[in-house]
């Protein structure tokens, strides 16, 4: 595959084209060792390109995963919360979106990646992707609600009906549930058409991929080439 070198010096640097055809005029650029002003040059897959002497790569699609801390919000920071873009340390970190945001007051996992198609695949609705929470409660929970969760809720302000989800009750106040849309808050909104408050909410997988136990809040890896290819349809 052959790209033009401004595009390729766009692409992995983050710079604009005006600014890679300056780097370009000065000399600051060379494929093969060779210092190259022409922006139209085709480079191949073997071409090395150097910026000031360090050699530049395009970036491949990313996929990372995030223990979210509290306080932190999936969206754009604004006055109060910064935005959980701010733990992850990568270059051309605005290229990067969210696949399924927290609440501020939620931790766990959190999939961030480039690829819009995969990200779709967890968000879209029709695609029923299965999320696992941990939810802590304000008060006991009962085995009735077991049935109840799997024949689904009707929520405040929605038409339809819950799709079905399991709850598995860990402890009195504990339970584990799976839901596999992602309405707007959509747990705490379950609990409260059953008359309960979620006090913890913690996500711990988003189809096959759990939360590496490794990761202390705030921290983040790649996933796996075997994680990203859960998700794929
Ligand atoms: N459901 C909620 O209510 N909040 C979240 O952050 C995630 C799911």
């Amino acid at each position: 595959m052959t790209v033009r070198l401004d595009k390729y010096i766009c692409e992995s640097t983050g710079l604009s084209r005006s600014l890679a055809k300056r780097a370009l005029k000065r000399g600051e650029i060379k494929v093969d060792g060779i210092m190259v002003k022409d922006a139209s040059l085709q480079l191949v897959d073997e071409s090395v390109v150097t910026f000031n002497d360090e050699i530049i790569q395009l970036l491949g699609a990313r996929y990372i995963m995030l223990h979210k801390p509290q306080g932190y919000i999936c969206s754009t920071q604004d006055e109060v919360h910064l935005s959980v873009m701010n733990l992850v340390d990568v270059a051309q970190v605005e290229k990067l979106h969210i696949a399924g945001r927290l609440d501020v007051d939620t931790t766990g996992l959190v999939l961030i990646t480039d690829d819009g198609q995969w990200s779709h695949q967890v968000t879209s609705p029709k695609k029923h992707c299965a999320k696992r929470y941990r939810v802590t409660l304000a008060d006991p929970l009962t085995e009735e609600l077991i049935a109840q969760f799997a024949a689904g809720l009707a929520l405040r302000g929605e038409d339809q009906l819950t799709l079905p989800a399991q709850l598995e009750i860990v402890s009195s106040h504990q339970a584990l549930l799976t839901i596999h849309e992602g309405k707007y808050h959509q747990v705490k909104r379950m609990f409260a058409a059953v008359g309960n408050k979620v006090v913890g909410l913690h996500r711990e997988q988003i189809g096959a991929i759990a939360l590496d136990g490794e990761l202390a809040q705030g921290e983040w890896r790649e996933l796996t080439a075997a994680e990203v290819a859960s998700i794929q349809a």
